[in-house]
């Protein structure tokens, strides 16, 4: 016999609120509405259409071979947070303190998302609030808010270029305040803070005693030839600043979910304990594509640049042409967040291009305050395919 549970009962009474209030992403509803349609372009999701660099699949294969298919290190596979330790140096010069980056400072995570989720449990429980420059990722929201701590939105600036006033920072500090996210590159807006920005957002930090989570996983992924700038640049040793950074963009390698945070080694015990009670470890065949798309990853990198380039430039272009529609221009990343004049609902329009024109683009209402009223579309992939995408979009403006 089939025991089923009675339909009557709330399943959703009996778990815990956090976890229940917490808003469903707005990207996933408009891609579960468009999902499968014949012909769609989709531009929805933050990730590209290339498989990742032919060395990054043949080292999982190799490692499989020899059967590496067991538990690991918590913290991650030694040869792998030397590799992430070198490429640190190699990218970012010296370390915090002087000297070559140490290995012990890099935690390897299922991603970056799983960073941002031992970021959280490290520094917010219930009854804490976090500093979201805004529009953001929702899911910075997302793991704050099933923390049982309060994401706190503050509105970037938008004079030209999008900005981040260190003033209005400082006014929503309260003393419930335990950590400002700052995504920079960032995901939706391409906004990069400037040097400037981000020292006054550390000194902010230092006043008022705050952690920084830094999510600069965009930093490389820039359209002026240099990589944008980096707490790594202004911060002090001691300064409490934890790093999320990920594959998954520059490599192209969103599905083999393997990350880092980067924190002070003194943290290592409890870091590592987080990551046993969240995924007990990251597969090592995964680790081991993470070596080679840091040791010999560049050329991919440097050309997935160019392709994302000749793609933002198309849609820019030709989106700027129809004088209907505004943004700024993407200084990094590989997002368009834009508005479309007289469509001041991102959830309806995003739903009227799957119907009418054939393409999937997130609404902006997603990305919390301030992200109402635009749409973001991820241009990381074959210019030909946006080429398609903008015309479309194009006919139908015009109709
Ligand atoms: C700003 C930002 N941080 C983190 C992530 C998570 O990356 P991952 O796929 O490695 O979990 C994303 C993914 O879109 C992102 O846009």
């Amino acid at each position: 016999m089939t025991i089923v549970s009675s339909p009557d009962r709330n399943w959703l009474a009996e778990i815990h609120p956090t976890v229940r209030e917490a808003q469903p992403s707005g990207i996933v509803e408009v891609f579960d509405y468009g999902r499968g349609r014949q012909g769609l372009i989709p531009l929805w999701v933050g990730e590209g259409d290339l498989p990742p660099p032919a060395s990054v699949s043949e080292a999982v294969k190799a490692s499989l071979d020899r059967g590496e298919t067991f538990y690991t290190a918590q913290a991650g596979i030694p040869p792998l947070r030397e590799a992430i330790a070198a490429y640190m140096t190699r990218v970012y010069g010296v370390a915090p303190g002087g000297g070559a980056f140490n290995p012990e400072s890099f935690f390897v995570t299922i991603g970056g998302m799983h960073a941002i989720e031992i970021a959280t449990r490290l520094t917010l429980g219930p009854g804490d609030e976090a500093l979201i420059p805004s529009p953001a990722w929702p899911n910075f929201v997302g793991a704050i808010e099933t923390s049982g701590a309060r994401a706190v939105p503050v509105p970037l600036g938008r004079v030209g270029r999008w900005s981040l006033d260190p003033n209005r920072l400082a006014d929503a500090v309260t003393p419930a305040t335990k950590v400002i996210f700052l995504n920079s590159p960032a995901n939706p807006t391409g906004f990069i803070a400037t040097r400037e920005e981000i020292a006054a957002t550390l000194a902010l930090a230092r006043e008022r005693g705050l952690w920084i989570v830094a999510d600069e996983i965009y930093g490389r992924l820039t359209y002026d030839g240099a990589r944008a700038p980096s707490f790594h640049d202004v911060m002090a040793l001691d300064d409490k600043i934890l790093f999320v950074q990920t594959l998954s963009k520059n490599w192209a390698m969103t599905g083999f979910r393997v990350g880092w945070l980067e924190a002070p080694p003194a943290l290592g015990p409890v870091i590592e304990n987080l990551v046993q009670f969240t995924t007990s470890g990251v597969p090592v065949f995964t680790q081991r594509a993470a070596i080679a798309a840091l040791n010999d990853g560049e050329s991919f990198l440097s050309s997935q640049i160019e392709r994302f380039r000749r793609s933002r430039d198309i849609l820019c272009d030709g989106l700027a042409a129809t004088g209907r529609v505004r943004f700024c221009e993407p200084e990094a990343a590989f997002y368009l967040f834009f508005q479309v004049d007289g469509f001041p609902d991102s959830r309806a329009l995003a739903l009227r291009l799957i119907d009418e024109a054939g393409v999937g683009a997130a609404p902006g209402s997603a990305f919390g305050p301030g992200g109402e009223g635009h749409l973001r579309i991820c241009f990381a992939r074959d210019p030909t395919q946006i080429e398609e995408a903008t015309r479309r979009i194009l006919r139908w403006l015009k109709k």
